[in-house]
């Protein structure tokens, strides 16, 4: 009688301990392949993770309007490594409020607040200080190589030409007629504008609350990719074309 009763105490109590590693189960990493960008970090259902330049190891400096619009990505749990995620570069600190964000080889890992889904990059390269992370931890800042479109020469300077006609028409008024920014924010030596899919989405579907209107109803694919191959690669820009048919992928 003794030892059933002891052993039924026994099981209980290993349940309540299965119960409670569970209920601490922290947020999962993995990895995702960008057709751009490679490997690089996501959360459980695929949603990009970003790492902020100005961060120092396992101190997070964005906070208030930054965090606004790179919420911090946090865990109730020890952080859970899933495929592609190295265990050992995995750990957390606390922010002011409390809350437990996850870091990957000290680095402070945010999500953007303006993607919108599983896949989207559209935080890559912004400003020039948020980065898609790779499994080593580090910051990806370029291309993977891939085949770059094959244009003609002729072909490209069709694109350029078609391109400054659509600029002048449309964005000029905004974006100023040398690039040089107005209302909107200037375009020479813009880092963002080395984000092709964060160009294309801008352009189609606008960013209307700030006061960039969305040309998806106006222009056609074929504008839209000259005026994007334009302004990447007019003054001293060289971001490199954007063809027709990437334009007709992100519709
Ligand atoms: C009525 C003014 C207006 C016009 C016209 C306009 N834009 Fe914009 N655009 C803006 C504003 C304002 C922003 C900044 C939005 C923000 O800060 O979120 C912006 C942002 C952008 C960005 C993102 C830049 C960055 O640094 O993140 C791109 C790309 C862009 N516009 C392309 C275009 C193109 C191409 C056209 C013409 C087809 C155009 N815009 C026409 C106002 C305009």
């Amino acid at each position: 009688m003794r030892t059933l009763r002891a052993a039924a105490l026994l099981a209980a109590a290993l349940l309540l301990v299965v119960a409670a590693a569970q209920a601490a189960t922290g947020a999962t990493i993995q990895t995702a392949t960008d057709a751009t960008y490679g490997l690089h970090l996501t959360d459980a259902d695929g949603n990009s993770l970003y790492l902020y330049t100005q961060d120092t190891p396992q101190a997070s400096t964005c906070v208030d309007a930054c965090a606004a619009n790179w919420p911090a990505f946090t865990t109730d749990g020890d952080p859970v490594a899933g495929d592609g995620v190295d265990a050992s570069l995995l750990g957390t600190l606390t922010r002011g409020d409390g809350s437990v964000q996850v870091t990957y080889a000290g680095a402070p890992l945010y999500r953007y607040a303006r993607d919108a889904k599983p896949g989207a990059i559209n935080g890559q390269r912004l400003g020039g200080v948020f980065f898609l992370v790779s499994p080593q931890g580090k910051a990806i800042q370029d291309a993977v190589a891939q085949a770059a479109p094959t244009l003609s020469d002729a072909e490209l300077a069709a694109l350029m030409n078609e391109g400054q006609q659509t600029f002048a028409a449309n964005c000029a008024v905004c974006h100023g007629d040398q690039g040089q920014g107005k209302v909107g924010p200037a375009f020479d030596k813009n880092a963002n504008l080395g984000n092709t899919n964060y160009v294309i989405d801008t352009i189609l579907g606008g960013i209307p609350p700030h006061g960039m209107p969305a040309w998806g109803g106006v222009l056609t694919d074929e504008q839209i990719a000259s005026v994007a191959t334009f302004i990447r690669n007019s003054w001293s820009n060289a971001y490199g074309p954007v063809t027709q048919d990437l334009v007709t992928a992100h519709r």
